[in-house]
């Protein structure tokens, strides 16, 4: 039989990566092979986020590059999949008349289907699209996933968000919340440890709120306690959190339980409380403080990093220095922080006194100077120490590799002789911090 290829183009947060994953699986019970050229590709998948203008951009130049592709190879089936897909719909198909195949989030589990439909019918039905239903999405799947790292797996826990942040188009494009059964994520992650996987990153838009569709009180934190003792499960992240929904029995389950990693990502947004109210965010200022007290209580030792918006309309210099002071107050690990990007059909794309981008742009800078400063000195604390490191690859230079920390810190040691595989535990003492990273020499065990 002759040789069929994917290729997969992925943007956007973990919860694409690891959709990619799934629709990789796919293609391989279906006797596709991955490769890296998409130009050589019989089926190309580009996975879209929508979450800011400048996504959408660079997604945008990517799709019309395929053009080329389709007039060179008219048989190649160019599928745009994610939130771009379910946002803009027909509309994507009309500006770019080369994709074959427009499939919505709540399709995810669906493609191998959907793509056997639209193959037998081809030749009558030029395109195939499918984003209408965001209710269909069965939460639970089985089946073949290809998952980039060796030892690491996200593992999706729950669907869509039901928060309605005002700058937010995650609610319009993945629909209500949708928990996945405990035992299909734990059937999922045994078979994953019995692969050698070690690392589970547990995902959904906000884990808080795990359950809560199953009238489950708690029901994140009993999950959490349930991985743990799964044989062979080494290290457990979870992400996102958001800060009104995070309960002390999540940060209790952390300090107690052997392999959850002490690292808290919790958005805070904005540190202003009336930006926050605009944002629909449910927490003050106040409120997200206390929240930061009572994880340092429980887990001294954790790190603590975030997410910030700076320039959401109306923002004046005030609101900014608030968040600006809560940054150096509570002193994260690390940030993300991005520029508001106005999402046509949120509450916040129609409000007035938008910031100008100038404006935005000088708040983010200011922003990431204060943040890089928190970073060092929260490296600098690891000087001297010993930190359990999982092996990732060689760095640029070969004669040194890099992994990280429980934690999720970068840290680089020399080879000195050694060989390491992905996914080896390496015990490394800290000698230097930079901004971005650690580095140290590897040394016996902790
Ligand atoms: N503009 C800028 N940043 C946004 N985020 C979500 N929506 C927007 C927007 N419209 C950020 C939030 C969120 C992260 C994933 O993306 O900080 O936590
Ligand atoms: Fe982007 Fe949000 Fe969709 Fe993830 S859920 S791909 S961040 S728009």
């Amino acid at each position: 039989m002759e040789e069929k290829y994917y290729a997969l183009l992925n943007y956007g947060c973990q919860m694409n990566e690891s959709d990619t994953e799934h629709y990789a699986g796919q293609l391989e019970e279906l006797g596709y092979k991955a490769i890296a050229d998409f130009h050589n590709a019989d089926v190309i998948i580009v996975n879209t986020c929508c979450v800011r203008e400048s996504a959408e951009k660079k997604i945008a130049g990517k799709i019309g590059e395929l053009k080329a592709v389709k007039t060179k190879n008219p048989d190649v089936v160019i599928c745009v999949a994610g939130c771009m897909a379910q946002k803009d719909g027909d509309k994507l198909i009309k500006k770019h008349p080369q994709v074959d195949l427009l499939l919505g989030t709540a399709y995810v589990n669906d493609f191998k289907q959907i793509l056997l439909d639209y193959l037998a019918e081809r030749g009558s039905k030029r395109r195939t699209r499918v984003y209408d239903d965001l209710t269909i999405h069965q939460s639970e799947f089985e089946g073949k996933m290809v998952r980039q790292s060796k030892f690491e797996a996200w593992i999706p826990i729950m669907y869509g968000c039901n928060n309605f942040c005002t700058y937010c188009i995650v609610p319009y494009v993945r629909g209500r919340e949708r928990s996945r059964s405990m035992e299909n994520i734990v059937a999922e992650i045994e078979a994953a440890v019995a692969d050698g996987y070690k690392e589970f990153t547990l995902l959904g838009q906000n884990v808080n709120s795990y359950g809560k569709d199953f009238g489950e009180k708690d029901a994140f934190a009993k999950l959490l306690r349930r991985v743990n003792e799964i044989p062979g499960v080494d290290r457990i992240h979870y992400m996102t959190s958001h800060p009104r929904d995070m309960s002390e029995e999540v940060i209790k389950a952390v300090a107690e339980c052997e392999h959850i990693c002490e690292n808290f990502h919790v958005p805070f947004q904005s540190g202003s409380t009336e930006i926050l109210r605009r944002m629909n965010r449910g927490y003050s200022r106040e409120k997200y403080l206390e929240l930061i007290a009572l994880i340092r209580k429980y887990v001294p030792n954790c790190t603590i990093t975030t997410d910030i918006i700076v320039g959401f309309p109306g923002e004046t210099e005030a609101d900014f220095e608030d968040t600006l002071n809560l940054v150096k107050e509570v002193g994260f690990d690390a940030a993300f922080t991005f520029i508001y990007s106005k999402r046509s059909g949120t509450p916040a794309a129609k409000m007035d006194n938008q910031v100008p981008l100038d404006v935005k742009k000088a708040r983010l800078n200011r922003l990431m100077e204060a943040q890089n400063i928190n970073s060092l000195k929260c490296n600098e604390k690891l000087i001297g120490q010993v930190v359990e490191v999982l092996a990732e690859g060689p760095s640029k230079n070969k004669d040194v590799w890099n992994g990280r920390t429980r934690t999720g810190k970068l840290v680089l040691w020399p080879l000195e002789g050694k060989t390491y595989q992905a996914g080896d535990k390496v015990y490394v003492k800290i000698d230097t911090a930079q901004t971005w990273l650690v580095k140290g020499k590897a040394v016996d065990n902790g």
